[in-house]
């Protein structure tokens, strides 16, 4: 099995994002909250989104001055437009976005309803595109050389049995990641995805409990599904000048499942 390292160790690299201000969605759960955690560690500036009441008071709990909560749903544009002018008026400007809020519903293909598939492409596609649309043309009109990081999963790039609108959803976010990096490389934005394998969170939790998760980890040489803060620390790489040749890429955390 792959060894886990502690959260401090792996968030002792120093990858300067200090000063940075990054509006992460899906902030307050999962690999989204890790990812909170994780920039605040790194001496980034955060804008949690999320849709939990929550929000403003877990910002300010995680952050103290440099994490701030706006409470909403990705699907809305007025949230949208609300997460990139909080960053300005807290912090300045807006250098990073993490497009991390996501959902699946399960069912086999032939009986998955028609609202499921609509509600995950909703969600996971079209409101990624839109965030980072809102988030792109914002940096183009300021000269904000900045980046974005959608988190996609292995299920965009390997079929998975029930996931139909889920890979289907995640595919399309690869595929709309290296248009947008095609596109706005021309301005000094760069635009990249990380694909997890299953992460122990709510979500991995839901999908993969059971003896279907189980032979799935035999089947992985790292022998285990990955923690939050190891899909944390890859995003906040993309999003530092340690990758700065590094645009349109999808970089698999996956233990090398996805190998054979
Ligand atoms: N957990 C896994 O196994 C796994 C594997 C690969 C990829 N991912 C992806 O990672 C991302 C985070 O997932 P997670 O595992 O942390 O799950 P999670 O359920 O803990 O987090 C998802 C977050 O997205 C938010 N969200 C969902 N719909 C939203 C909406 N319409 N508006 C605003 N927020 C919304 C939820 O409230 C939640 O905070 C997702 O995009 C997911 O597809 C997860």
């Amino acid at each position: 099995m792959l060894p886990v390292y502690s959260q401090d160790e792996i968030s002792s690299l120093d990858l300067g994002l200090k000063g940075k201000t990054a509006i992460i969605t899906g902030g307050t759960s999962g690999i989204g909250n890790c990812t909170v955690s994780y920039f605040l560690s790194q001496g980034a500036n955060v804008v949690m989104s999320g849709r939990n009441p929550q929000v403003e008071e877990m910002a300010r709990e995680m952050g103290a001055e440099r994490a701030v909560g706006v409470r909403g749903d990705v699907c809305d544009a007025e949230h949208r437009k609300a997460l990139i002018q909080a960053g300005i008026e807290h912090f300045g400007q807006v250098d990073i976005l993490v497009n991390c809020a996501g959902i699946t519903l399960l069912g086999n293909a032939e009986e998955l309803p028609e609202a499921d598939w609509n509600k995950v492409i909703e969600v996971n596609l079209t409101a990624s595109f839109l965030m980072a649309q809102a988030v792109g043309s914002y940096m183009i009109e300021n000269h904000v050389q900045g980046c974005i990081v959608n988190v996609a999963s292995q299920g965009g790039v390997i079929a998975l049995k029930r996931h139909a609108a889920y890979c289907a959803s995640k595919g399309g976010v690869l595929a709309l990641t290296k248009v947008l990096a095609l596109e706005w490389g021309e301005y000094g934005i760069r635009v990249n995805a990380v694909s997890p394998t299953v992460v122990m969170t709510a979500m991995g939790h839901q999908a993969w409990d059971g003896p279907h998760g189980d032979a799935l980890k035999q089947e992985m040489p790292s022998g285990r599904f990955a923690e939050p803060e190891e899909v944390a620390s890859a995003i906040a790489y993309l999003c530092s000048s340690g990758a700065s040749m590094i645009t349109g890429h999808n970089l698999i955390i996956d233990g090398g499942f996805t190998i054979k």
